[in-house]
């Protein structure tokens, strides 16, 4: 019966080997003093994402993470707590969900956004350890990507308004940034991003 149930199974043996074995889990009960703590995601979607970091000479020293996702994002977040650790804030800030899943010898199309979970908790953690710190944050916005030409629309400028509570439809974003209100050209990739952050932050 488990034989052929794993038959079934679509994803590579890397996926396999961190589903089954996650690496750096935060265990309940588990004394860890996070220096920064990032969460995303929402309950209510199914999808929670918490990430923890210690910070020593400006490199993370450990890392502990929390999920309620998938498969998906239990395979991604452990493999990104690995490629994580001993790296400097800079390189882990810039960890992007295809070097994760490359990593782990891909995931099927339809489960590439469950990866997105444990980097974005990730940078979220380091900015909470700046902030706490007093100290600058060079990082911010330096991983925002133009999805929208004519009015400079970035994906970081719509999770945050998404996040914020400020935007929750294709219309109240257009309003709020003037995103594909002139060529149009870009429509389809701000409803794909408006309809990622809201499966993230969804309330
Ligand atoms: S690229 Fe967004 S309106 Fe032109």
């Amino acid at each position: 019966m488990a034989d052929s149930f794993m038959a079934q199974w679509v994803y590579t043996d890397t996926v396999k080997d961190h589903f089954i074995n996650p690496r750096n889990l935060w265990k309940e009960g588990e004394a860890f003093e996070a220096d920064g703590v990032g969460e995303v995601g929402s309950l209510a979607c199914g999808d929670q994402m918490r990430v923890g970091i210690k910070v020593k000479d400006g490199r993370i020293s450990d890392l502990r993470w929390l999920t309620y996702g998938c498969a998906s994002a239990i395979a991604s977040t452990s493999m990104m707590s690995e490629m994580a650790k001993g790296m400097t804030l800079e390189e882990a800030y810039h960890l992007t969900p295809s070097m994760i899943t490359d990593a782990l010898g891909g995931l099927p199309e339809h489960k590439f956004h469950c990866s997105v979970l444990g980097d974005k908790a990730l940078r979220a953690a380091i900015d909470d350890y700046l902030e706490k710190n007093g100290l600058d944050n060079p990082y911010k916005g330096s991983t925002a990507k133009i999805i929208c030409e004519c009015k400079g629309v970035t994906d970081q400028m719509i999770e945050e308004l998404v996040k914020t509570g400020k935007v929750s439809t294709f219309e109240e974003l257009q309003n709020e940034t003037g995103a594909s209100t002139a060529c149009g050209k870009c429509r389809d990739r701000i409803l794909e991003e408006l309809n990622e952050c809201l499966h993230i932050y969804g309330k």
